[in-house]
């Protein structure tokens, strides 16, 4: 793969970083946008702006078409069953909380336990903790073992007839272990438990197919997957999406509205209230076609080089302590070097244009866990090379010299 061509679909590596190239190491907390994003972001606004789902006139229609094309591209990306299987919402996060919140509110009563992990972000913690509060219900996580894994046995442990929901990530942001998922729904639905995959993370990174992965919801980030900010994706099975309550109420998600009552639209409707983040959906069509057209194998495959490459280098460096030894892991490294704060490590590898992540990642009950305060972290994208990680490995002994260490 002629990764400096790709990498050339980027503008923002045009461009430099106090005066020197852009070493980006940090796609785990957002990608950078190949420039057909951000054309067809320009495009749409410039020459073919309009509100979708409402008004008859042509650029009307003609705007809702591509709006829709997009929930095709995903449909096919993920491999979903139905068209409609398919919500935007305006990130993971709001994803998420749709679950947490129409399930929560239908399903959820005093002493039920939702099952999360140990290794979740807080965009899969905070929604459920809502329902602590207003519905009493307990929150247990299954704990990652020595290698910051989460193991099936991890999730057996902690499944009791109280379980009536299971939400786990499908790759750690900070250990990048990548967890059985496919065991953990076969598992859940041994039991009658539906079960969401935060795949803020999987989505990026790995091949995606929710047929065979049968998981009940499947949360997406758009502004992770080369696409614009303000996107995201709920994948829900249709039975859900027709049983559960809506979500949010505005124009858009009704079917008839009268003093005495209201009834909803139809799918994937009744889930979308108010204006969407039209150009955002429109131009996330170009990010999930530019990955078709590089290949998630490829993705897969490039980022695992740079993974083991990446844990070669810098396992080599007896100052730096890894977090994390996954078996089955995706492209995130995290460390420590002792005697200095992740901060100040990526305040100083800042200056050399080597942009990485320092801080608890929305991790906090894992670095808890861990007992750190904070990790540096360096994450990857398409975009990156070896000389990437050389750089960050040279950069690193700067720090160390600056720290006389
Ligand atoms: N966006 C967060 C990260 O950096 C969760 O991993």
């Amino acid at each position: 793969m002629d990764i400096d061509s790709i990498k050339r679909e980027f503008p923002i590596f045009d461009n430099k970083v106090q005066n020197n190239d852009l070493v980006y190491l940090d796609s785990a907390n957002s990608s950078q946008k190949p420039r057909v994003v951000i054309d067809r972001i320009y495009d749409f606004y410039s020459k073919e702006f309009s509100n979708v789902g409402r008004s008859v006139h042509y650029l009307a229609v003609a705007a809702t078409n591509l709006y829709e094309n997009t929930r095709t591209s995903v449909q096919r990306y993920i491999n979903a069953k139905d068209k409609n299987e398919i919500v935007f919402t305006k990130g993971a996060t709001e994803a998420i909380n749709l679950v947490a919140n129409t399930f929560g509110q239908k399903y959820l009563e005093e002493g039920d336990e939702v099952l999360l992990t140990e290794l979740e972000h807080h965009s899969n913690y905070v929604p459920w903790h809502f329902l602590r509060n207003s519905k009493k219900i307990k929150i247990e996580f299954a704990e990652i073992n020595e290698a910051g894994e989460i193991t099936i046995e991890a999730i057996k442990n902690k499944i009791t007839n109280k379980t009536k929901i299971i939400s786990v990530t499908h790759l750690s942001n900070v250990t990048g272990a990548i967890l059985p998922i496919k065991e953990i729904v076969e598992l859940a639905h041994s039991k009658n438990i539906p079960v969401l995959v935060d795949g803020c993370q999987g989505a990026p990174h790995l091949k995606l197919d929710m047929q065979e992965l049968d998981c009940d919801f499947y949360a997406i980030s758009g502004h992770k997957m080369y696409g614009p900010t303000g996107i995201g994706v709920l994948y829900a099975k249709k039975k859900w999406l027709d049983d559960l309550p809506p979500y949010q109420g505005g124009g858009g998600m009704i079917n008839e509205v009268k003093k005495t009552g209201i009834s909803y639209g139809e799918l994937p409707n009744k889930y979308e209230a108010g204006t969407m983040a039209t150009a955002q959906v429109i131009a996330f069509n170009e990010s999930i076609k530019f990955m078709e057209k590089v290949g998630i194998e490829n993705i897969e495959k490039h980022e695992k080089e740079l993974l083991d490459y990446g844990l070669d280098i810098l396992g080599k460096n007896n100052s730096i302590k890894i977090v994390g030894n996954p078996i089955n892991k995706g492209g995130v490294i995290s460390f420590t070097i002792e005697g200095v704060h992740p901060h100040d490590i990526a305040t100083i590898l800042d200056e050399d244009g080597v942009a990485i992540r320092a801080g608890h990642h929305c991790c906090q009950i894992l670095h808890e866990k861990l007992k750190l305060p904070a990790t540096a972290r360096a994450s990857f994208g398409i975009y990156n090379t070896k000389d990437d990680i050389d750089q960050l490995s040279q950069s690193i002994e700067n720090c160390k010299k600056i720290f006389n260490i």
